[in-house]
């Protein structure tokens, strides 16, 4: 067996179901795959990888695997962890995985320690854990670049860019068309209503749904929401979206309003104490909160805490904290990301298209870190198009070109008629 870190071994039948299941529904980089193996473009490359340990990480790996390419994987959370999926990927697949669901702090860091003492070529993040240690510890000697997927990892790079700081090029994944119009709105839409509902099973029809912020997540979670019958209020910091948000139809109030009113709270901005203590002392007794960004920092659990005289796990992902005033508030999940936490993430329909990027954006780190600088990229749009036209002809989808007529008209300017 290759070198791991993992629960159990044993597990790797049933993970295997999960990771043919998911699989099956993710045809783009099924495409990818055959490519791959082909041509193994990767052949010997060490990439280091810090991501949900979920069967749609799995596919990546086992395609990033089929590329020749030699691949080492930590989790990016430790509540996200499938350990049956884990086992099957070192049992089925011999791919080193160093993951344990719920592990704590220390054990986390090992993890990602144990990946880069594999000396990786190529990062691939999910929140930027892995590529901000490997910049602590200076050790990004080996590495040619790295990929982010998410918008709180790309939101760190860009500030290490900008303090000139940055030791290699990162591809932004996340800021591929084909990732974040997908993933982050129908994605995180749909698997953060999940989460919600597997943790507390309660009815979201004409409840008072707030969610805060009402960037490609917000606008999903709030879809959906509105979708199942919740009146649902925007919180924003940002004008254009605060209008788009009131131009949608939805309710767009200072988080200290919606506080009154709400019976479930969303964080999805990627920014610290949205819901802080002043926002808890005026929600109302039963409110229900959770998050779902990147890092459980977007309530302040520490003012929770504070105002509680008794914390009661009464579900699975349910802690009630009970105040001192006689109030009770429901924290979801640990305020972690609810959607990996409660339920399974993303759906392998969406996650095919991210991890296409992913997949993509690590040969093209291969094949062009020549000529990129230590700065934050998106993929050419050429390769977002390419993976958006895949996913369309594997649903059946068939749609126009413009003819030479209307191309020759967009590009001329002499006359409008
Ligand atoms: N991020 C969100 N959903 C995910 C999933 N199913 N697998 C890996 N990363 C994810």
């Amino acid at each position: 067996m290759v070198e791991s870190k993992i629960r159990d071994p044993n597990l790797h039948k049933e993970g295997n179901k999960k990771i043919r299941w998911a699989g099956s529904h993710m045809p783009v980089l099924q495409q990818i795959r055959e490519d791959f193996e082909k041509i193994q473009p990767l052949k010997g490359v060490r990439i280091g990888a810090c991501l949900h340990v979920t069967s749609e990480t799995a596919n990546l790996m086992i395609t990033l695997k089929a590329a020749g390419a030699e691949v080492y994987l930590a989790a990016s959370n430790p509540l996200s962890t499938k350990d049956d999926v884990a086992a099957s990927l070192v049992v089925d697949y011999g791919i080193p995985v160093f993951a344990t669901h719920g592990e704590d702090r220390d054990s986390y860091y090992d993890n990602l320690e144990r990946v880069l003492a594999h000396q990786p070529q190529i990062t691939l993040d999910d929140g930027g854990d892995l590529t901000a240690l490997a910049h602590k510890e200076h050790r990004t000697e080996t590495i040619l670049g790295g990929t982010e997927e998410t918008t709180t990892g790309v939101i760190r790079f860009r500030a290490m860019e900008r303090d000139g700081v940055l030791a290699y090029p990162i591809i932004a994944v996340n800021d591929s068309k084909t990732k974040y119009l997908f993933d982050n709105r129908y994605g995180t839409g749909q698997s953060t209503i999940d989460g919600i509902l597997r943790a507390t099973n309660r009815l979201i029809a004409g409840s008072v749904f707030v969610v805060s912020g009402y960037g490609w997540c917000g606008r999903g979670i709030a879809m959906r929401a509105r979708g199942m019958g919740a009146r649902v209020i925007i919180t924003e910091v940002d004008p254009i979206r605060a209008l788009e948000a009131v131009m949608d139809g939805f309710e767009v109030m200072p988080i200290r309003e919606a506080a009154r009113r709400g019976d479930f709270f969303v964080t999805a901005t990627g920014d610290i104490h949205v819901i802080d203590r002043e926002t808890l002392e005026v929600m109302k007794d039963g409110a229900v909160l959770c998050n779902a960004g990147h890092f459980n920092v977007e309530i302040n659990l520490e003012a929770l805490q504070n105002l509680a005289e008794e914390v009661e796990r009464i579900r699975p992902n349910v802690e009630a904290y009970r105040l001192k005033d006689g109030r009770t508030l429901y924290l979801l999940g640990e305020g972690r990301l609810i959607n990996l936490v409660a339920a399974e993430g993303h759906p392998p329909d969406v996650m095919d298209l991210s991890f296409a990027n992913q997949a993509l954006a690590a040969l093209y780190i291969w094949e062009h870190h020549q000529e990129l600088e230590k700065k934050v990229y998106t993929l050419p749009p050429e390769i977002d198009e390419r993976i958006a036209r895949l996913k369309l002809q594997t649903l059946g989808i068939e749609f126009d070109e413009l003819t030479e007529e209307q191309k020759h008209y967009l590009s001329s300017w002499e006359e409008g008629t």
